[in-house]
């Protein structure tokens, strides 16, 4: 096989190095990369919004398969493109793929299929929003409809703070369309935690249990990042609970869609959060989870091209998914600042050092090649990703291996995988 992944981050690295140790696959190329990629593939000068070069680059390359990481080439149309021109695609079409696209089209989805979610209304003006915020309790949650790069939710404790984030979505604009509607829903209490699975329209196989940090400070204080640092299993997702919350909250929406003539294939990732009311979705990613995706790949022991193959073949039930019983966790290693303003082209070092840790890998993300040394580029920078028997000897792994690592300004949150270590005692 010939397979083109889509997208530069931590999350395509992983993807990428587990599909290199494919013995069905010949070639990989990435587009646009970063250098980690450029280790086990060839990275190609395509950004991950040009769907007409993503198709001329498939063809051209006489590709089999394209796996796209991040959710903006999907919910601009890549998989629909790529189907038009004969190319298979890891992925759901522009119209599966608003469940990430839209959180108006996610929300009323879910209520149609009875998957639990906060209350909401949905508004298209501004002045019907400030009428409904001036009575809502507080606090409450508003969310730009459209996708605004992680930072179109704004829990507001205020009712100052909720009229800023409606002016801000709706008057404004700063997300552009993305506010051209906007959602305001009641704010849940709880713990959170990602539930993945594999779709190839009808048959889902969920993955294990994952954990996210999104929040950039210890004990999950500050503003949300793309998040912070991840593990899997997470003990608050047991396995008789996954299997639960999967028919819970992600067949009924695989099954609505595929009545409405719609087959959902690719991986879909439902948010949950857990509240003394129970278990409730948050949103839904039409995508592997940043970081999520490092620790599982660390313990996926099946093929992953073979898997992402039946997905687009409707044979998912023929193929083996199996995962090693161990722990991953990756740490994130940002750059200074993040997530707000941060600096660039810092040298990094220790990265062959961190590498021959047991059990480590590290995958990167914002980095760039400046001839032999290897500098920051992005916010997020490394993920520096361990495999070991237990949560605590995964935690002690990732940060001997973090430590080995350093730039200029290297920040890290020190308590990844704590949650989940209070849990199991
Ligand atoms: P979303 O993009 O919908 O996942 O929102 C990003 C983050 O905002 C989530 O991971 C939660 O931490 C938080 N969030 C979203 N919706 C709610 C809600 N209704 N109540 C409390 N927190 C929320
Ligand atoms: N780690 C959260 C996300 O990928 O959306």
């Amino acid at each position: 096989m010939r397979i083109l992944l889509v997208g530069s981050g931590g999350r395509e690295h992983a993807l990428v190095w587990k599909l290199g140790q494919s013995p069905i696959v010949e070639k990989l190329f990435i587009a646009p990369g970063n250098p980690g990629t450029a280790l086990v593939g060839e990275n190609l000068p395509i950004t991950d919004d040009d769907i007409p070069g993503l198709v001329r680059a498939a063809k051209e390359h006489k590709v089999d398969l394209v796996v796209p990481g991040p959710e903006l080439p999907l919910v601009l149309g890549l998989k629909d493109a790529l189907v038009n021109a004969g190319i298979a695609c890891f992925g759901p079409s522009a119209f599966c793929a608003r469940l990430e696209g839209s959180k108006v089209f996610a929300k009323n989805m879910m209520r149609k299929a009875g998957i639990p979610t906060a209350d909401f209304q949905v508004f298209e003006e501004a002045y019907a929003a400030r009428e409904y915020a001036k009575k809502h309790p507080l606090p409450m949650v508003i969310k730009a409809d459209g996708l605004a790069a992680g930072k179109g939710v704004i829990i507001a404790k205020t009712r100052e703070e909720a009229m800023n984030a409606i002016d801000a979505i709706m008057v404004q604009r700063v997300f552009d369309a993305a506010g051209e509607r906007l959602i305001i829903e009641e704010a849940l209490v709880g713990e959170e935690a990602s539930l993945l699975a594999f779709c190839d329209g009808k048959t889902v196989v969920p993955l294990p249990s994952a954990q996210d940090h999104k929040p950039v400070g210890e004990n999950d204080t500050g503003p949300n990042t793309g998040g912070m640092g991840a593990y899997s299993p997470a003990p608050i997702l047991s396995e008789g609970l996954l299997a639960e919350m999967t028919e819970r909250t992600i067949t009924p929406m695989i099954r609505l869609l595929a009545e409405k003539g719609q087959p959902y294939q690719g991986v879909i990732y439902a948010g949950l959060m857990f509240t003394a009311n129970g278990p409730y979705v948050l949103e839904y990613n039409v995508r592997f989870g940043d970081p999520e995706c490092q620790p599982l790949m660390v313990r996926l022991e099946s093929d992953l091209a073979e898997i992402m193959s039946a997905c687009c073949t409707k044979r998912l039930t023929h193929v083996p998914v199996k995962w090693s019983r161990k722990t991953g966790l990756c740490v994130v290693l940002a750059a200074p600042g993040y997530p707000g303003s941060y600096p660039k082209g810092m040298a990094i070092s220790g990265l062959d050092q961190a590498a021959a840790v047991p059990g480590v890998t590290v995958f990167q993300a914002g980095t760039a090649q400046s001839g032999d040394q290897i500098v920051t580029s992005g916010g997020r920078v490394l993920g520096v990703t361990a495999l070991a028997p237990d949560l605590t000897s995964a935690r002690s792994a990732a940060y001997q291996a973090a430590d080995l690592i350093d730039f200029d300004g290297k920040y890290l949150r020190r308590d990844i995988g704590a949650k989940g270590i209070s849990r199991t005692g």
